[in-house]
């Protein structure tokens, strides 16, 4: 078709008049994967992130949530990131291992922390630092650190004594540390996706498992475990993390929408995390599924004096040193 020269200046001037706003205006996506529900505080923490980040970049940023595992798995979510796939998740501190970040463990030494302070104290200071810059050689940036609480110990059987826990085939995540626990009480460590583990549980495939009570209650975990024992043993929390390529090359704006977001969001997790727990605590113990047992003082000593052996023991695995600025961090107190 032969069009006269001016007519096809006309339309290629109209074709760039509609192209060029269409392209300036298309947002930048930040996929968020997670693997918990929406209804627990890490899902309503990147919720809350994602309403800040649309409503602050006035829509120059969207922010696409994928909860429960649909888009990738616990170690697959990892792998993703780095490759860009996802731009951001927030993996719980007992998943950094396989990535070769083995100091994260610290965070799982049994009986670490006394208080959420303590674990703040921690975060906030210099080993929470620099355990983050450890990520950026692997192509990754910290965020934050979300705080989740304390975890209960379940199977069906109750876990009351140490000697409970002999021959028991517990669900653990990817740490090393977590895995000497099971081991100090006796039980045999089995790591798993968090996606598989009601269907693990119910099939018999573990015996039991630990985790928070948001995530017993919402992955339904009591309706598969006759037994659940308030130990708060170990400490859950995340590191919100994005893909460091990704979020160097943002727009200067764009970024301090997303650092400022990120604090906001931080805040708001931080501070529904105990309350979140301790009603689905209360709904857990409502259902009539399960047993709730909250142990005696005395009993919980002789969880710490069995598991105190894998401080020592991790020493090689996690540094000596960054065990000791952790103690100092937490204030940490070693039980009689
Ligand atoms: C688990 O895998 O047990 C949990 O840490 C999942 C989560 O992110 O809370």
């Amino acid at each position: 078709m032969h069009l006269p020269i001016a007519r096809r200046l006309l339309l290629a001037a109209a074709a760039t008049a509609f192209a060029l706003p269409a392209l300036a205006e298309a947002p930048i996506v930040i996929k968020f994967s997670h693997v918990v529900a929406p209804d627990t505080p890490k899902g309503k923490g990147a919720e809350r992130f994602k309403q800040l980040v649309e409503e602050r970049s006035k829509g120059r940023i969207k922010v696409e949530v994928y909860p429960n595992s649909q888009l990738y798995k616990d170690k697959e979510e990892l792998e993703a990131l780095q490759l860009g796939s996802v731009q951001m998740l927030a993996p719980s501190l007992s998943k950094f291992g396989p990535l070769g970040v083995k100091e994260f463990e610290v965070f799982d030494l049994p009986f670490l922390f006394r208080d959420t302070a303590a674990f703040n104290s921690l975060t906030q200071g210099k080993l929470g630092h620099e355990l983050f810059a450890r990520l950026e050689p692997k192509g990754i940036k910290g965020l934050a650190y979300w705080d989740n609480g304390f975890s209960v110990m379940s199977a069906n059987r109750p876990l009351h004594h140490v000697a409970d826990f002999k021959g028991l085939k517990m669900r653990i995540q990817s740490s090393k540390v977590l895995d000497a626990q099971m081991r100090a009480l006796g039980a045999i460590p089995q790591v798993m996706a968090f996606s598989e583990l009601y269907q693990a549980l119910q099939s018999g495939v573990v015996d039991g498992t630990e985790n928070v009570a948001s995530n017993v209650w919402t992955q339904k975990l009591y309706e598969v475990q006759k037994d659940i024992t308030v130990s708060y043993h170990n400490h859950l929390a995340y590191a919100v993390i994005i893909n460091k390529k990704f979020y160097d090359g943002l727009p200067a704006d764009l970024r301090a929408i997303v650092d400022s977001s990120v604090k906001d969001a931080t805040t708001y997790a931080d501070a529904i995390a105990a309350t979140e727990n301790a009603q689905a605590l209360e709904k857990v113990k409502a259902s009539g599924k399960t047993n709730v047992y909250t142990p005696t003082a005395a009993e919980i000593n002789e969880w710490k004096k069995a598991l105190m052996v894998v401080h020592k023991e991790m020493a090689g695995r996690v540094g000596a040193a960054t065990i000791q600025e952790a103690y100092k961090e937490a204030g940490f107190v070693a039980p009689k």
